[in-house]
């Protein structure tokens, strides 16, 4: 079946703090657009649902440690072989196509491929990161105004047969596989993560958090051994009870009500140095008003 005969989509996401879960949706809407009907699933709280008849499979996940977070690979694992369906896979990082982040989709791709899918299409999307180091405010709203443009210009390469696979640099794929290292270290950092004074006892981090690791013992958040350090539960807490020291935690809504009515400075002014390459890189082409 050629791309301008697919009628229908199967989008799977995972989310932690949500820059995901918006391109997901952002992506969603492009689709329906072209008149095609989407199926979405979010990998959250064990609903895998793994059978899809849609001529389209598009898998998109935040780049954790230059890798797939391991909700991805479960539900890859969780799904039935199939003969030579097109797949399409999109990482959503901080840093954009840079060392170490360029072997970032192989995981996924060596695991898809094992089960019949036909990667035709590889793409790196960015958003606002929440990892160690956070995005300039200027930049961040600049990444989240041209996302609707730049999952048009993804979809018009996929729809019009444009294939793409990237190579990445050998030492990446060597890092890439070193850093599921931390999935292990993932697994006892929710266990570090002590709600402060702040903590109603609500239960918004137990009914939200993507893995049912989060139970209120006493009123309290208690964390289980099966987190995935996509930190939703410290983000997005309402009453910002579970705040660790070494990250600086704002959300996508927050980021957008700071820079409402703001013309962010340069890209070139905001983003200096190696590690925002990939992320002037992205933007080059786009500017914004
Ligand atoms: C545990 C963890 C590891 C991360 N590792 C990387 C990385 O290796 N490279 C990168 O560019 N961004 C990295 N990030 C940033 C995220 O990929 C980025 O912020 C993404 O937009 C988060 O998506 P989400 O909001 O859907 O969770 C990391 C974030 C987390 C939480």
């Amino acid at each position: 079946m050629k791309p301008s005969d697919w009628k229908s989509a199967r989008l799977v996401y995972f989310t932690g703090t949500g820059g995901t879960g918006r391109a997901a949706l952002c992506l969603m809407k492009s689709l329906e657009k072209r008149g095609i009907k989407v199926n979405i699933t979010e990998l959250t709280r064990g609903t895998y649902n793994s059978s899809s008849d849609a001529d389209l499979l598009i898998v998109l996940f935040p780049v954790h440690a230059a890798n797939a977070p391991l909700p991805v690979y479960e539900w890859i694992e969780s799904v039935s072989v199939v003969n030579k369906k097109p797949a399409v896979v999109i990482s959503v990082s901080g840093g954009g196509e840079i060392s170490p982040n360029t072997a970032c989709r192989s995981g996924c791709i060596k695991r898809l491929e094992k089960k019949g899918y036909e990667v035709i299409y590889e793409n790196m999307l960015i958003m606002p990161s929440n990892w160690i180091v956070p995005t300039p405010d200027g930049i961040s709203a600049r990444l989240l105004k041209i996302l609707p443009v730049k999952i048009d210009s993804i979809l018009n390469d996929i729809f019009s047969g444009i294939r793409y696979r990237s190579s990445p640099k050998f030492i990446d794929r060597i890092l890439s596989k070193v850093f599921e290292l931390e999935k292990m270290g993932a697994k006892t950092f929710g266990r570090k993560i002590n709600s402060n004074s702040n903590c109603t006892g609500c239960g918004w981090c137990e009914i939200n958090c993507p893995r049912e690791n989060i139970k209120l013992i006493n009123g309290r958040p208690v964390f289980d051994i099966y987190c995935v350090m996509c930190l939703r539960c410290i983000y997005c807490c309402p009453y910002n009870a579970l705040k660790p020291g070494m990250l600086k935690c704002i959300s996508i809504e927050d980021i957008e009500k700071r820079m409402e009515g703001i013309l962010p400075p340069s890209v070139d002014e905001s983003a200096k140095g190696y590690l925002w390459k990939g992320v002037r890189e992205y933007l080059k082409d786009y500017d914004i008003q």
